[in-house]
Parts: C-alpha cells; structure tokens; sequence
C-alpha cells in the first residue's frame, strides 16, 4: 500500500534519536500525517514528496564527529519549512554557519525557558516564561546567519532561533516529551501557522483514502485476512469490507483455545453480523491441547503453537486458495523498527500467516502500515468496531500459554481465564482502560494455604499483572487505586474455583518482561 495520497505530509528526518517516535506521534496528534525518514534521504527524494514542512529530530552524535548524520544541505534551498529539535537545532546552525560549542557536559531536565520574541510564530499564543525539557551536550553559541534567537535559558544562549524568511526555526529542547507541557502548541504552531497545513488527517479521512486506495489495488481480486481477535487484524478486516464489500474477502480465524473469554464467540460475531463476510472458522482447541498436554517449557510451549498454527493453515489451504492478496495488521512502529521506512516493494513474501503454501502467491496489503497503536483504534471506532475491540489490549500470539507456569490443561486454563475476565472487568469498570498498555492474570505453579469458611484451602494464587507502557519495549507496573486491587482480589478468591490467594506484580520492564513466559 502507497503512503495516502492527496495528503499533506511532513517529513521527519531521523538521526537516531529515541524521541523521533515521539515527534512522529506528536505531529500526528495535530492531524498532520508524517512519516519518519532516515539521515541519508536526498533533497530529491524528499522534494518529490512534495512535503509541507521538515522536522530535522534529536539525535546523540554530535555535529562535530566526522561520522555524524548529516541531512543533504540541499535540503536548505528546497523552499520547505524546517524545524530542527536538539541535535536537528544543532546541525542546522553548523550546516547554514552558526557556531555549535561541542561539550562534555550535558543539560538535563526541567529548564525554564524565556521567550525573547512573542511574535515569533512558534510561541504563538503562549506565556514567555515557560518551562521545557532539555537534555543535550553540545549547544548553539551563535545562529547562523539570517536568523535570529527567539528563546534563551540561563546556560543556553541559542535555546530557539528563527529565520522567518526563509521558514527556518530551531529549538534546543524537546517539544515532543510531555516534560514540556507547550511543546505540542509549539509543534502545532509550525505545522499550521509555518507551514500552512489544514490538520485533516482524521480517521474519517483516513478511512477514505484508504478505502479508494484498496480498491485500485486489489480490483477484481480476492482477499484474505487471517483474524486473531485483536483490535488490528480486526481493523484490517473491517476495512477491507468497507472498501470491497463481503462478496471478494475471506477472514480466516484459528480458534487455539488459549484465548481470552468471550474473544473467540466476538470474532464469530462481528464476522457474522456487523461485517458479514465468508468466515473460516477453525476450531482447533482440542488439538492445541492435545499438543501440549504435559509440557511445561515455555520455549518448548511457543514452539509447539507456532507449528501448529503452521499445519493448521496447511490443512486449510485449499479453502483459502482463490484468494490473491493477503491483508496484513503491520503498524508503523513495526515497519520503522524494521527499517523499512523508505520505500519498499508493495509486494512482499508474507511472514504473519506462516503455513501458507509458497504457490498461493499472496501479493500483500498491509493498510495500517502508516499508523500508530492509537490510531488504529481511532480507525477501529469510525468503522463502527465493537468498543470491546476498539480498546482491547494487545495479547500475545501463543495466547494464555504463556500466562500459565507449567502444563497447560483445561483446568488450569479455564482457572486463569475466570481470573483473566474479571481483572478485565474491573479496570474496564474503574475507567482504566485507556491508561493500562495490559492487565491480566498469570497463574503460577505453586500452591499456599488458606483458610475458606472453616476450612483449610491449600490451593493456587493468581498474580495480577497490570502495566503502563508506550510501546511494550519498556514497562511500569501500573499504581491500580488499592479499591481496584480490594475488588479484583475479592472477586477472583470468590469466584474462581481453586484459588485462594491473590498477588499483585510489581516489577517493571526492564528487569522483568511484561508476560511472565
Ligand atoms: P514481553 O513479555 O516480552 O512482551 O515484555 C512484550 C509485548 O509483546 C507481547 N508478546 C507477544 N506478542 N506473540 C505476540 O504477538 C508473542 O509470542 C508474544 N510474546 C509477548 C506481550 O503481550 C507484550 O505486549
């Protein structure tokens, strides 16, 4: 799938920052859509895009390394907007002829910020005390020529520069982190008032385009989309039959067993009625079971699902045979983590639904490969998903497998499943949904003693796991208000045959992961 067309696009050039997500998230949150590009993009290249404004990102090089990235100087007579963010601030007073003083010593944090030129467009509409997050070694001592400085702190003379004829700004700070809390006016402040954008990437707008996009592409053709009950596969589908209709899309779902309660019959059901489209359903559950019946190592349990998963599509390939294209739920962080920003070839072998015979010769269509997590529940909401999907947590492949220490057997499954629901139950009661990145329970391989009535119980705990993150790769452990924990642990000793203790986990990642196999 192309980038959409007929949008208006800014450009961030990245230089390795760990915030350049961030930017990217930031600016998008204007309702301005921007992709992320690598250092070594050409001005030509960009000038095809046909961009409305540039973003030179953060980086931790400094412009003085005779490796340092460097953007293409030619990018200067482009006539486009630019904003350079820390080292992007940096590199573009060494590029245009300022002075960046190199230094070991770093500034790091809250940083009051004094505004010098109200009138510059970027503080538009804000104080000119303010506060901002610095964190950065080397610092501009002189703006280049043309520009003049528009911001200063105590220990950064050059803390934002302007050279509003040519549409040049800088800032030494990070307006994308949430440490400065104007920063998105300032961001918003560039895409509208310096680059003229009309801030209309909205679902709805998305949803269209993508719809128009889809049906040049596909044509007469055939589409299959693997579902797993998660909010992007759903989307994907749900999509596909806004833009092709249910006659030319096949959805196939595997049924493992090992999904969360209620998640298999919502799948069925949305395919059925909201979006009814030819379902193949594979119920599978007995023979995922049988598969792992007394196996205990977690590599050795994702092993055994993931293979399984591969002959059960083999099995199925002939049902799913006249299909042509592969509609695939990649997001944007994963084909940025991947590298794959620049421009790669639409048609690619697929890696999601493994198993698929090599002669089916899928081309694949991956129509959220432009969005963030957010996004894709913003799109998932305009398509009219239930809200149980549009805010589902993400949940790994190999399903409660992996939230199960030891054998997985029925008994055992439908114990952490009950335990599963009702922790479910109560964030989404206490409002928490939003805020928690994943909330489950895990059931450990120990037992405790308890009391129950007059009895003596020596039975299992469940541990609650609940985190906040942005992105998975790190994790806090999330502060739930103590009456949620009160009322998720009396609920599960309650009403979850054989546990009698429950335990909250209160690690982060890293050391921990987030799932415990
Ligand atoms: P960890 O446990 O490594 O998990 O902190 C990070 C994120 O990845 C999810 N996860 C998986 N997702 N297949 C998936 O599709 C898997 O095998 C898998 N293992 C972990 C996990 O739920 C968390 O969001």
């Amino acid at each position: 799938m192309q980038e959409p067309s007929n949008t208006e696009t800014v450009l961030v050039i990245d230089f390795g920052a760990q915030y350049t997500q961030l930017i990217a998230r930031r600016i998008r949150e204007c309702q301005v859509f921007c992709e992320i590009v690598p250092a070594d993009t050409t001005a030509a290249e960009i000038a095809t895009r046909q961009p409305k404004g540039i973003v030179l990102s953060g980086g931790p090089a400094s412009v003085y390394e005779p490796d340092a990235p460097r953007a293409d100087t030619a990018i200067y007579t482009l006539g486009i907007p630019i904003l350079g963010i820390c080292y992007g601030h940096q590199l573009m007073s060494y590029q245009l002829g300022g002075v960046v003083q190199p230094s070991e010593r770093r500034e790091y944090g809250r940083t009051d910020l004094q505004v010098l030129n109200p009138d510059d467009p970027l503080f538009a509409g804000l104080d000119t005390h303010l506060t901002c997050w610095m964190s950065h070694g080397d610092k501009v001592l002189e703006p280049p020529p043309g520009f003049r400085v528009t911001a200063v702190t105590e220990s950064t003379p050059v803390a934002a520069m302007a050279d509003p004829s040519r549409q040049f700004y800088g800032v030494q700070f990070h307006p994308e982190v949430h440490h400065t809390p104007f920063g998105r006016q300032l961001l918003d402040n560039f895409l509208k008032r310096v680059c003229g954008c009309r801030g209309d990437w909205t679902p709805g707008n998305f949803v269209e385009q993508a719809c128009r996009q889809i049906r040049e592409q596909v044509g007469e053709g055939h589409v299959l989309v693997a579902v797993s009950g998660g909010v992007d596969s759903m989307t994907v589908a749900a999509l596909m039959h806004r833009a092709i209709g249910g006659e030319r899309l096949t959805c196939v779902f595997v049924d493992h067993g090992l999904l969360r309660a209620g998640e298999a019959e919502q799948v069925r059901e949305t395919f059925s009625h909201l979006f009814p489209v030819h379902l193949v359903y594979v119920d599978a559950r007995e023979r995922f079971l049988e598969r792992l019946k007394g196996v205990e190592d977690p590599e050795q349990k994702r092993k055994i699902i993931g293979e399984t998963f591969v002959r059960v599509f083999e099995e199925h390939a002939d049902e799913l045979r006249g299909c042509d294209y592969l509609a695939q739920g990649t997001l944007y962080p994963d084909v940025i983590e991947s590298g794959a920003t620049r421009h790669s070839a639409t048609i690619k072998t697929h890696h999601n639904v493994g198993g698929l015979p090599p002669d089916m010769r899928l081309k694949v269509i991956e129509p959220l490969r432009y969005l963030f997590k957010d996004e894709v529940r913003a799109v998932a909401a305009e398509l009219g998903l239930p809200e149980e999907v549009v805010w589902r947590q993400p949940f790994p492949g190999p399903g409660l497998a992996v939230r199960i220490a030891g054998e997985v057997t029925p008994e055992r499954l439908e114990m952490v499943r009950a335990a599963d629901r009702i922790v479910l139950e109560e964030i989404w009661r206490a409002g928490l949904m939003r805020e928690i990145w994943q909330s489950f329970a895990v059931l450990p391989a120990i037992r405790s003693v308890g009391v129950m009535g007059d009895q003596r119980t020596y039975a299992h705990p469940i541990v609650v796991r609940a985190v906040v993150s942005e992105d998975a790769m790190t994790a806090d452990w999330a502060r739930l208000p103590y009456e949620v924990l009160e009322r998720i642990s009396n609920r599960i000793v309650g009403e979850v045959p054989g546990v009698n203790r429950v335990l909250y986990d209160i690690t982060s990642k890293p050391p921990a992961t987030i799932e415990w196999e």
